[in-house]
């Protein structure tokens, strides 16, 4: 009895639907569409801007009530979206920087040069071609003060900031039992102090324009384990306490519709490690054959991971730590 009202039912739709697909061709939407704008704070379990997507679009096709849309890419469009990404002169912070642009943000750099490299400045043209901007700002992000002062500016010009990675950071070795205390001090001010100010600065935008907003913060594996046989203490250290900035940022900002996670890379080719691997000759090889996958990972490969997390397709992940190491701490 209720198998045949399900199949009545059924068949009633598929009419409807059938009549609905002749009038109207799959449609792919165009991401504002999907209203990837910031929704308003507290919007508890709702759909990206309010928008019906998966299952429930599917019931309202097959009632007729809606033409079928390809929603899925679009939930990881960032355009309309204003971000900063700190340490984004270059190595993984410029890629992940051209791949927001690349998603639709306008995407502000913090870091150290005077003046951005030609690479940088590439990055830029290229990423205007596509209608977006990148734009170069000198902040040294253990500077608290300016970092504010800095992301009151953005704000103001930009209608607000509704994104950022947190990737600046420098790496030091020295043996544990030698560790002086202004290395590690400078160390922590940079790498937790600057990835703390960063998304302070970014997250008071939010809270005062009254915009979601989503932050990932570039930790590491070293935030979870230790580097064999790297004296790496205030390193490792500094990367555990970006973990633990996430998951606190997490809890008191989630609220408000800010959400924080982690990044956190295993062994990649960029300035940071070459620096590393000439001071250590065979290192390189060693890391390498120490990954199942057999092979560092290449700069460009952050590009997925951080669109997904400052966009409206990672909507309920809080407070995780995104491990993107080709496996390497699975053994
Ligand atoms: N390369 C790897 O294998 C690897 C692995 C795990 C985590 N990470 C993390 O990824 C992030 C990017 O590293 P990368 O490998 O591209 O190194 P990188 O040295 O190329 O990039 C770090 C950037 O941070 C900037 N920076 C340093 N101090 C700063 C300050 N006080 N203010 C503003 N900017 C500052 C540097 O100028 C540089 O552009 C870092 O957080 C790093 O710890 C890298």
């Amino acid at each position: 009895m209720i198998q045949s009202r399900a199949s009545a039912a059924l068949r009633n739709t598929s009419v409807l639907a059938r009549s609905f697909r002749s009038s109207a061709a799959l449609k792919t939407p165009a991401p504002s569409a999907l209203s990837h704008a910031p929704s308003a704070p507290n919007a508890k379990g709702r759909l990206p801007g309010g928008r019906v997507i998966g299952n429930e679009a599917a019931l309202q096709f097959v009632q007729g009530k809606r033409e079928a849309t390809k929603d899925i890419l679009n939930e990881f469009s960032l355009d309309g979206k204003c971000t900063v990404v700190s340490g984004g002169a270059g190595g993984l912070g410029l890629e992940i920087a051209q791949s927001l642009c690349e998603a639709g943000a306008v995407v502000h750099v913090f870091d150290m040069p005077p003046t951005p490299s030609d690479t940088f400045t590439a990055v830029q043209e290229y990423v205007k071609a596509l209608g977006s901007r990148l734009v170069y700002h000198q902040m040294d992000v253990s500077n608290q003060d300016a970092v504010f002062k800095l992301c009151d500016k953005i704000g103001e010009e930009e209608g607000g900031i509704q994104g950022a990675v947190c990737a600046a950071a420098i790496l030091e070795t020295y043996d544990c039992c030698d560790y002086p205390a202004e290395a590690f001090e400078k160390i922590m001010r940079i790498n937790a102090g600057g990835v703390l100010y960063t998304s302070q600065g970014v997250a008071r935008q939010m809270r005062k324009y009254k915009q979601a907003g989503s932050i990932a913060m570039i930790a590491s594996m070293s935030g979870s384990i230790t580097n064999r046989d790297q004296h790496w203490v205030g390193y490792n250290s500094s990367k555990s306490a970006v973990l633990q900035l996430a998951r606190s940022l997490a809890a008191e900002l989630g609220p408000e519709d800010i959400r924080v996670n982690c990044i956190s890379p295993g062994h990649f080719s960029t300035p940071m490690t070459e620096k590393v691997f000439s001071q250590n000759p065979g290192l390189k090889e060693k890391w390498e054959s120490g990954s199942p996958m057999q092979r560092l990972g290449i700069h460009h490969e952050l590009r997925g991971v951080a669109v997904w997390l400052l966009s409206s397709a990672s909507s309920f992940v809080q407070g995780s730590d995104v491990k993107v190491s080709g496996g390497y701490e699975t053994w």
